[in-house]
């Protein structure tokens, strides 16, 4: 029975320009317009989401407004004949929780392009533990391998590696055969990143080099880098002949400060993720990859599950670069 009134964690620009958030009743005629009516089951947290609760205009112009990239849940109503009233359904990617009320509520709404079925053997709790984390370390490692990377050409460096993406992509490396270097600010989390898969742990720091030379000893085959700015740039000027790097995230900065040495006289790839707009296909791949070879053996463990009143105290974790893992909300 779709209720009129439900649970929504809300974000409010106030007159003086601060931001207030809390949790707030809201009718389900105030969600954006849509072909799939969805009841949410669980939602994730992302960096993004942290970003748009703090109102940061790049990640969403517009408020009072309900952050969440990523949902998953049962189809309540459908106008699409892709989805059937019970369906379980992925939904992340595209506007979702940007520009468009997202997954930290007890309905969303959204075109039928959006959503994905749920694939065979993955619950949705698991389809949210992986999210757009999951996604994206995933989506690196495809393209890595397209651009010829393989286990035997030696590590792969991990940057951010106790975050979302990072805790991800350790997993899914290690569970594909690869050796993973996992660079991390957190010492208390070592046997974390062990008990994910990483042959070894390094500090932050050594993933941020300020010698000011073009190339370093080769010290990893490539990287899933999730911090960008200095650290990119090290993960460049270290990686070894023809190693792609995954280009992520930018959690120290959006800078990169580089010369074309790696690329020149090593070959390096640079490669560019972006999952929000990734072509459907490639999408439904990726999740397949998920549901089966590629799923993570240590799911449970990476996962903090909450409910939508403790949100708060893990955004703001979140912010601090406190945040391990993946954060799920329970409704
Ligand atoms: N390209 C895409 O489509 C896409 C998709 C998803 C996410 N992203 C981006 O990927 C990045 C990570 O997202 P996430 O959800 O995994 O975030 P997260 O869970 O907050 O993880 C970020 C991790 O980075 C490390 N870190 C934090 N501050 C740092 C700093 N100042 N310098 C170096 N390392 C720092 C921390 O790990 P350690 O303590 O272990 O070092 C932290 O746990 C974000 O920039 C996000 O926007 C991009």
């Amino acid at each position: 029975m779709i209720i009129s009134q439900y649970k929504a964690f809300v974000i409010r620009e106030e007159k003086d320009g601060s931001f207030s958030r809390g949790i707030e009743n809201k009718s389900i005629g105030l969600l954006p317009e849509g072909d799939v009516l969805i009841k949410v089951k669980y939602a994730a947290l992302n960096y993004k989401d942290a970003l748009s609760s703090s109102g940061h205009k790049g990640i969403t112009r517009n408020y009072p407004h309900t952050p969440g990239v990523d949902a998953c849940g049962i189809v309540e109503m459908s106008e699409s004949s892709d989805f059937n009233v019970g369906d379980a359904v992925i939904v992340t990617s595209y506007d979702f929780g940007m520009n468009t009320s997202g997954g930290f509520q007890e309905y969303i709404r959204v075109p039928a392009t959006w959503p994905v079925i749920l694939p065979n053997n993955m619950t949705l709790e698991e389809s949210m533990v992986l999210g757009t984390a999951g996604f994206t370390a995933a989506l690196s490692l495809y393209k890595m391998e397209q651009n010829g990377q393989e286990p035997s050409m030696g590590p792969v460096l991990v940057t951010g590696s106790t975050g979302g993406v990072g805790s991800m992509a350790v997993a899914i490396l290690a569970q594909n055969g690869y050796e993973v270097v996992a660079a991390s600010g957190k010492k208390e989390a070592h046997e974390y990143l062990k008990n994910l898969g990483a042959t070894s742990i390094i500090s932050r720091e050594a993933v941020d080099d300020k010698s000011g030379r073009p190339l370093l000893k080769n010290q990893w085959a490539g990287a899933i880098d999730t911090v960008g700015d200095n650290t990119l740039a090290t993960c460049i000027k270290a990686c070894g002949r023809n190693g792609s790097i995954a280009v992520c995230g930018l959690v120290q900065s959006h800078k990169l400060e580089t010369t074309v040495y790696p690329f020149i006289l090593n070959g390096v790839n640079v490669l560019g993720i972006e999952t929000a707009e990734t072509p459907r296909k490639i999408r439904l791949k990726i999740w397949e990859l998920l549901a089966n070879e590629w799923k993570p053996k240590h799911l449970d463990a990476i996962k903090k599950i909450i409910r939508l009143n403790d949100l708060e105290e893990y955004i703001q974790l979140m912010l601090n670069g406190q945040s391990k893992g993946r954060v799920l909300v329970k409704f």
